[in-house]
């Protein structure tokens, strides 16, 4: 309960039978001592009244975009601590997993960075319901926490999943929640993402599968356990850089190896998930290389600098090194050679041809080997939650 003293926390509440346990819940916030400013959607008022809420938090209660202050959304969105959606409907996760934006609560949740605590209550066949196990999964891939709805007596009568949890639960979960907002309080984390691209001519390069999903994921979850700052150094990818992160692009493994080791004696965190190519075409050639009659074209690659074994070798005693290793064979023999040969504290390794992990998919199955010989293998989970994961156990050696 301490943990929520003072912090600001966002209450979304949506249409379902669950919003009188929903208003207990508010009032509990409030008497540990968290200052607690309510949204209701319109199908939430259809319920209970603002009149409710507005007691139990002591604060006006918003429900209208318009008729209510224009800005206040973004005065929340900015100044939460938390976002807690509670009885969360069918209808509220469709809408955010869509980004749909059309309400004070929806519009609210759109504009904030802040850590959102879905708590979903409705109907067995509702819950179980495909298209809402899909948005339910977009959400968590995008970050957002679920806590998964008991079984039991539900409001129609009948049995099955969907009741709205316990309130021990709850505070478990929002305890979690602050708790990993400062685990890396005071730490500065260097990610490397992506795959680098090695020019053979202005058209063709040598480059890999790597998406740079898990690098991305790793560099908002440092952001998100409250890292001092973050930069992420990455090569060539499709995806949105997040936001609050220091980005610094890079294309060949020359420019991430020179981006990375000027940057690397300030920052205490250092992870290299980047798939850096270990070879480049030794001469690139300045004009398209023209097919010719020849029957065959040889190529002569040399080696890339290795950035993790100097990393290695510059490490000082207060830095972490953590290196990746995307393996298709003995997984766990070539990934502890790594850890000693580069003067790691700790490989996270991976079989990329087993389903559920590599370069293609949403998900990852990871294992984090320690220096110490200790190994731990994670179950599948979503890039992001392994990025969380793979964190907490960094925060635990520092
Ligand atoms: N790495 C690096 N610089 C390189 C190559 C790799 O910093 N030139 C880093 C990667 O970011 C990753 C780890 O080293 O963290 C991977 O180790 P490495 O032995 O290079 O693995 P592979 O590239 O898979 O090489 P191998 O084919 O030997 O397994």
């Amino acid at each position: 309960m301490d943990a929520c003293k003072g912090k600001k926390i966002v209450a979304g509440i949506c249409g379902g039978i669950a919003v009188y346990k929903a208003a207990y819940i508010v009032s509990k916030l409030v008497q540990a001592g968290a200052s607690v400013r309510v949204i209701m959607t319109r199908a939430a008022c259809e319920f209970v009244t603002p009149l409710t809420f507005e007691s139990l938090s002591q604060h006006r209660v918003f429900t209208d975009l318009f008729r209510d202050d224009p800005l206040a959304h973004v005065e929340l969105a900015h100044t939460a601590d938390l976002f807690v959606l509670m009885p969360a409907t069918y209808n509220i996760i469709g809408k955010l997993a869509h980004g749909i934006a059309d309400d004070f609560l929806t519009t609210t949740v759109a504009a904030t960075r802040a850590p959102l605590l879905v708590i979903p209550a409705m109907e067995s066949q509702m819950y179980t319901n495909p298209v809402f196990q899909e948005n339910k999964k977009r959400l968590s891939e995008l970050g957002y926490r679920f806590l998964e709805p008991e079984t039991g007596h539900l409001a129609s009568g009948r049995s099955g999943v969907g009741r709205f949890p316990s309130e021990e639960k709850i505070f478990k979960a929002i305890e979690e929640i602050f708790a990993e907002r400062s685990l890396l309080k005071g730490r500065r984390v260097l990610v490397t993402a992506g795959p680098t691209r090695e020019m053979l001519d202005p058209m063709r390069c040598i480059t890999n599968k790597s998406s740079g999903k898990m690098g991305y994921a790793l560099a908002e979850q440092a952001r998100n356990l409250g890292a001092d700052s973050v930069c992420l150094v990455s090569g060539p990818t499709l995806l949105e850089p997040p936001v609050g992160v220091e980005f610094v692009k890079v294309e060949s493994a020359a420019e991430m190896h020179k981006a990375v080791t000027e940057r690397f004696p300030k920052f205490d965190l250092i992870l290299m998930a980047a798939a850096v190519a270990d070879w480049r075409p030794k001469k690139a050639f300045s004009h398209k290389l023209k097919k010719s009659d020849a029957r065959e074209l040889t190529l002569v690659l040399e080696k890339t600098p290795d950035i993790l074994s100097e990393l290695g070798r510059r490490k000082k005693k207060n830095q972490i090194l953590v290196g990746f290793a995307a393996e298709t064979e003995k997984i766990l023999e070539h990934a502890r050679e790594k850890l000693r040969a580069k003067n790691l504290d700790l490989v996270v390794a991976n079989d990329i041809t087993a389903p559920g992990a590599g370069p293609e998919v949403e998900t990852n199955i990871v294992t984090l080997l320690y220096r110490d010989g200790r190994s731990r293998t994670l179950p599948c989970m979503t890039k992001c939650e392994v990025a969380r994961e793979v964190l907490r156990e960094i925060a635990r050696l520092l």
